[in-house]
């Protein structure tokens, strides 16, 4: 089983997140051991999860959970207020931690948040100087410049890298970074990498249909 994750970032309006799912749906899977977890902004998981919920390999996920409980906390998307449209969470991606300042403080409240909700957190780390909490077992390795940038980091260097992580044995390891329908296979092919998380390319359902067909 691997897994292969669409962060679409802040983009697509309601009606064009229908749209991608309706072209992603037209043909049938190649690849029926694929579990695909979609991460669309919040106001989209309803009409999404409307849309999905006769398909068993499909799931979605926030892009952030608030390190806070329910309550007087303006602007902020508590775990219980998600906890029934979602299965997953992503927390501590690059782009939270850069452009939102967030803490390791922070992100350890967050992964606690999740799982007092019932939902799966997805630990996205930049290397060995973010810290891995060990109740965490979905862990996204992206380094900082394959981010967006067109300069993936090869496979044997993303193993590299996961064996200085010293994860538990059962931990996911996932790759993301520039991530594409023609090299993705290449990561996929090695047992250690569990899965891929794509930003850019997961927007086009052509494209994402195309990553998690050749693999
Ligand atoms: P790109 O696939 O656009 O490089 O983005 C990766 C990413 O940030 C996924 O979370």
């Amino acid at each position: 089983m691997k897994y292969f994750i669409a962060n679409w970032k802040a983009n697509k309006s309601i009606k064009d997140a229908l749209f991608w799912l309706k072209i992603f749906f037209q043909k049938p899977f190649i690849n029926t051991k694929a579990k695909i977890i979609i991460c669309p902004p919040y106001p989209l998981l309803y009409p999404l999860a409307e849309k999905i919920k006769n398909f068993s390999n499909i799931y979605l996920g926030t892009q952030n959970i608030s390190e806070f409980d329910s309550g007087s906390f303006t602007g902020e998307v508590p775990g219980l207020i998600v906890k029934d449209l979602v299965q997953y969470t992503l927390i501590g991606h690059s782009e939270r931690r850069k452009y939102f300042l967030e803490t390791e403080e922070q992100i350890e409240k967050k992964i606690i948040q999740a799982k007092k909700n019932q939902i799966e957190p997805i630990l996205c780390i930049r290397g060995k100087q973010d810290r891995i909490n060990p109740i965490a077992s979905i862990i996204a390795y992206e380094p900082d410049y394959a981010i967006g940038t067109g300069f993936n980091e090869n496979p044997e260097e993303v193993i590299a890298t996961k064996k200085k992580l010293s994860l538990k044995p059962k931990t996911l390891f996932l790759y993301g970074g520039s991530i594409n329908e023609d090299n993705a296979k290449d990561y996929l092919k090695y047992q250690e990498i569990d899965g891929l998380l794509v930003g850019n390319c997961s927007l086009d359902p052509f494209k994402f249909r195309q990553i998690i067909d050749s693999c």
